[in-house]
């Protein structure tokens, strides 16, 4: 998914401690200039041993700060300066040992400085650790991370797998586009903070034998979009998908399914522990009564096989007809009468809302145009990219969450 200008007009100190993940960072500062921001690096000595300040200026397109004596500001005071002009502080990577000096309060370098130094109500601080899985379980590095939580800092990761101690296990740094993507999120105000929301998406595939099927051209977009921006509202999400080729979006809980009874037996048991089932899936209507177990092979006759296909379940008006259902969204994909069908549909389904678009214009593609149909009336969320309609929509659900309940 784009994340093309998700930071426009933010400014970003993003500072480096000592670690071999310091190479990342270079790529990290290239993540966060294509998505807009402004980056102010600043290095500690440390990090210096591991990467230049050369390359993260020419990155960055700023000079590298590197020292509290740094005689270029006029003021001499490059704590205050750089900490008052940044919108978040971004540490990538925190060593366990500037975990430790974050802890304590220290500030004998130009970086711990400017943290203690920042506005804590209105300079954030995120830290992505960094260091062998050894320093990271140690009982001092995780007291520090509680600590850390505990003042307010944010961290990103650590990540587990191979390390370059050729040790395995958790402590790696974030990859740098997870870095942005955390970055984004935490942007984005956290309107379901709490909510468990559960989501399905893409379409389904129904065999008619071990090597045909049934299926339909959605791409799945719209509801991974969904889940994302449900989890950067700060949701718990989960993500029930048929047979689409997406990456799972940062800390979404993902279960594949095949066939509409599939997605409906995943659903049907966890949607009572959820607040808000947003059905996307273009889920098929009709199943071959009967999958065959091996190839149907031509006979000679000339004439195709008849299958015969029986209807499939629907999901989203078995969820809304639980005793206590979650709040329901359902899509409607429409190629004519969009208002009409959508209304008729939000009925028919006993669900508070219906989100209609014309189906075959959107399928695939990376903008959409929505309809929203309630008990009130109707309104359209113009064109726009997907990821920006599912963050509306995320506002308009958490809007309806509020009269509901
Ligand atoms: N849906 C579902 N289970 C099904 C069919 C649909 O959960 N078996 C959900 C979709 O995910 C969507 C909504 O119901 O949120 C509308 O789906 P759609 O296929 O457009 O509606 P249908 O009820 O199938 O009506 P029609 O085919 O007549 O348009």
């Amino acid at each position: 998914m784009s994340t093309s200008l998700e930071l426009q007009g933010k400014h970003i100190v993003l500072g480096l401690s000592g670690g071999i993940a310091c190479y990342k960072s270079a790529e990290l500062v290239r993540e966060l200039v294509k998505a807009g921001a402004t980056v102010q690096v600043v290095m500690t000595e440390a990090a210096e041993a591991f990467i230049t300040a050369v390359t993260l200026q020419a990155l960055s397109n700023r000079p590298v700060y590197t020292s509290q004596w740094d005689a270029r500001e006029p003021n001499n005071m490059a704590h205050i300066n750089l900490s008052r002009e940044a919108d978040a502080v971004l540490i990538a990577p925190a060593s366990a040992d500037f975990m430790a000096k974050l802890v304590q309060g220290r500030a004998d370098d130009l970086l711990s400085l400017l943290c203690l130094a920042r506005p804590i109500e209105r300079c954030p601080l995120l830290i992505a650790p960094a260091m062998n899985r050894e320093m990271w379980a140690h009982p001092a590095t995780q007291r520090n991370a509680a600590q850390l939580r505990a003042d307010g800092t944010t961290l990103l990761g650590p990540d587990a797998g191979d390390q370059a101690c050729g040790e395995i296990g958790d402590g790696r740094m974030l990859e740098p586009a997870d870095l942005a993507e955390e970055l984004i999120a935490f942007f984005q105000p956290k309107r379901l903070a709490g909510q468990r929301v559960l989501i399905t998406a893409g379409p389904t595939f129904e065999a008619i034998d071990p090597v045909r099927g049934i299926t339909n051209r959605s791409s799945g977009k719209m509801g991974f979009a969904l889940a994302r921006a449900a989890r950067e509202a700060g949701a718990q999400v989960t993500l029930v998908a048929g047979p689409v080729a997406l990456p799972t979006p940062r800390g979404v809980m993902r279960t594949d399914v095949q066939s509409a009874q599939q997605m409906h037996d995943a659903v049907l048991p966890m949607a009572g522990a959820h607040d808000v089932f947003i059905a996307t899936a273009a889920v098929a209507d009709w199943r071959p009564a009967a999958a065959h177990e091996h190839k149907i092979k031509k006979d000679g006759s000339g004439r195709p096989p008849a299958i015969e296909m029986v209807e499939n379940p629907d999901i989203l008006a078995a969820v809304a007809r639980l005793p206590k259902p979650p709040y329901c969204v359902g899509f409607a994909a429409e190629s004519q009468d969009l208002l009409a069908h959508a209304q008729a549909k939000r009925l028919r389904k006993g669900v508070p809302l219906i989100v209609g678009n014309l189906g075959p214009a959107t399928f695939g593609q990376d903008d959409n145009t929505l309809l929203l149909v309630d008990e009130h009336g109707h309104r359209e969320l113009p064109t726009a990219g997907k990821l920006a309609l599912a963050r509306e929509l995320v506002g308009e659900i958490a809007e309806r969450l509020k009269t509901s309940t």
